[in-house]
């Protein structure tokens, strides 16, 4: 007779999921990438899973990260003499990093993509390829024998093409998930060019990587991801459409079953009107009193008129097409006429950095612009203004539309992507339709005079905002049932080779 033996109940070994991407806030930022890179990953620790990141070695990444140590000597691959991959640990978040640490292709001054002068960096494909090849062989065990990931979750064209090696070259159970932040940017590149990549000829074919003679990073994760997911509902629909598409929509209405849109959330440790440390007085929902001094401070570090009936708009954004910036230009002339102040921080293209900066000669003491990145006075700006504008053309997710929420500043949007996922005209904040001066120039003299003529409500609009659950543990939740789906849809299917 055998004694029952009790049951040991352990807990289930973390899930191991890796993030692939070439930012992260606060190391090298160009957008709302950054923002994601930072906080996803720690919610999906904090949920209990197992989590690493992956990030080129740009000079800030490597004067940042603590405690590196060489994990492989990779040799000379991808054009650098030589290529190390390093372990080491995240500021802030604690959390394990590879960096890929190729000095030629990497160690240089000017940012993730481009060089000093705005011009692309002639290497990219190399620069971005490297980066594609270590995640998969990370996937693949082959670098660090002590750790490979069960889920590769790679972000933008930037680390795609970690998805076209697996599917080429290596054995292995790992689920790939594959999350498009912004489809308008795609990682092309001259046809020639792919011999550099190492890939089988096969893959250079329009039902793989090629894009109308042309090769594509971004299609490597569009065929080859196991899931692919984008940053909210809405534009998740909207890319399989020929509208939003970028000529991309036949190959995710391809794939239309395993696309879906999770909505990215707010960083309470960075993103919180209590907490945050570039604000002249904190706030909350119910101590809502420090907004007005913060309001005070905004208006005369901008130098602006102090005029407590006034709307004050905020607009913090790259300066590029998809903003739709345009708009708020062609208005300007009406809204100032109306008692409008408007104060704009935002770096990009030449010509709408110059039409700003006419616009603050124009109307000076009514409108305020800050060509630039500054991170504290973004807090700041989104914090004093009254409103924040986001007109874009489209828009995956948008992250300044949901600070807004957050800092009880009423979001003015156009109803696009994640915008129209976030933002409720008349709730919790003003939408409009047209992308044209007088839809945006209607939207916001109803926010003004809303303001104006029934404070209740406009703070009752303020009080939904800053209530909105918009929370990374959320979509943390959902992000690890989709690695799920993605893991089990790897098992099911025959090795590719
Ligand atoms: P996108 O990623 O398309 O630029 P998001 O709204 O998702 O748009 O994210 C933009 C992020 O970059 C936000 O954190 C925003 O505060 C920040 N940002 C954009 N422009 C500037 C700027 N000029 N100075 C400081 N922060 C900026
Ligand atoms: C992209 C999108 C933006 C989104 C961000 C983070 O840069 O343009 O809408 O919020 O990625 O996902």
């Amino acid at each position: 007779m055998t004694t029952a033996q009790p049951v040991a109940h352990l807990p289930a070994p973390a899930l191991r999921v890796l993030h692939a991407a070439a930012e992260v806030y606060p190391l090298v930022k160009t957008g709302g990438l950054a923002d994601v890179m930072a906080a996803l990953p720690k919610a999906l620790a904090e949920a209990g899973a197992d989590v690493r990141l992956l990030l080129p070695g740009f000079p800030a990444v490597l004067e940042s990260v603590l405690h590196a140590r060489t994990v492989a000597d990779l040799g000379a691959v991808f054009g650098a003499l030589r290529v190390r991959l390093l372990l080491a640990t995240m500021p802030g978040s604690g959390l394990p990093v590879y960096v890929v640490d190729a000095p030629r292709l990497y160690r240089r001054e000017g940012g993730p993509y481009q060089a000093p002068d705005g011009a692309e960096w002639s290497d990219n494909l190399q620069r971005f390829g490297l980066l594609g090849w270590v995640a998969a062989q990370l996937a693949a065990g082959e670098i660090d024998t002590t750790w490979n990931p069960q889920v590769l979750h790679v972000h933008d064209w930037h680390a795609a093409l970690a998805c076209a090696y697996i599917a080429d070259h290596w054995p292995t159970t790992t689920g790939t998930v594959f999350t498009v932040h912004n489809l308008a940017y795609q990682g092309l590149f001259p046809h020639d060019d792919w011999v550099l990549l190492g890939l089988s000829a096969r893959f250079m074919a329009p039902a793989a990587l090629e894009f109308h003679g042309q090769l594509s990073f971004m299609k490597a994760g569009l065929k080859f991801a196991d899931r692919i997911t984008t940053v909210s509902p809405g534009y998740a629909r909207e890319i399989a459409t020929h509208e939003f598409g970028c000529g991309l929509d036949g190959v995710i209405r391809g794939r239309s079953s395993d696309v879906s849109g999770i909505l990215n959330g707010i960083d309470d440790s960075l993103w919180n009107p209590a907490t945050d440390p570039a604000l002249a007085a904190s706030y909350d929902r119910v101590n809502v009193g420090g907004k007005a001094a913060c309001r005070q401070a905004l208006l005369r570090d901008a130098g602006l008129g102090e005029a407590d009936q006034a709307l004050l708009i905020g607009i913090v954004s790259r300066l590029t097409a998809q903003k739709g910036l345009d708009l708020v230009l062609a208005a300007l002339p009406r809204l100032v006429e109306a008692g409008v102040q408007v104060v704009v921080q935002g770096e990009g293209d030449g010509a709408l950095q110059d039409a700003f900066s006419a616009a603050q000669r124009s109307y000076p003491g009514r409108v305020r612009v800050y060509i630039g990145y500054d991170e504290a006075r973004a807090h700041q700006m989104i914090a004093g203004a009254d409103a924040i504008a986001v007109p874009s053309r489209f828009e995956p997710c948008g992250l300044t539309q949901l600070y807004g929420l957050r800092y009880g500043t009423v979001p003015l949007v156009r109803r696009v992507g994640g915008l129209a996922d976030t933002v409720a005209d008349g709730i919790t904040g003003f939408v409009f339709d047209a992308a044209s001066a007088p839809a945006f120039e209607g939207a916001v003299l109803r926010a003004m005079r809303l303001k104006r003529d029934d404070p209740q409500q406009w703070a009752a609009i303020q009080q939904r905002g800053m209530a909105q659950r918009l929370s990374w543990q959320d979509a943390a939740q959902e992000y690890l049932a989709l690695y799920g789906q993605a893991m089990a849809s790897r098992k099911a299917r025959p090795r590719r080779h």
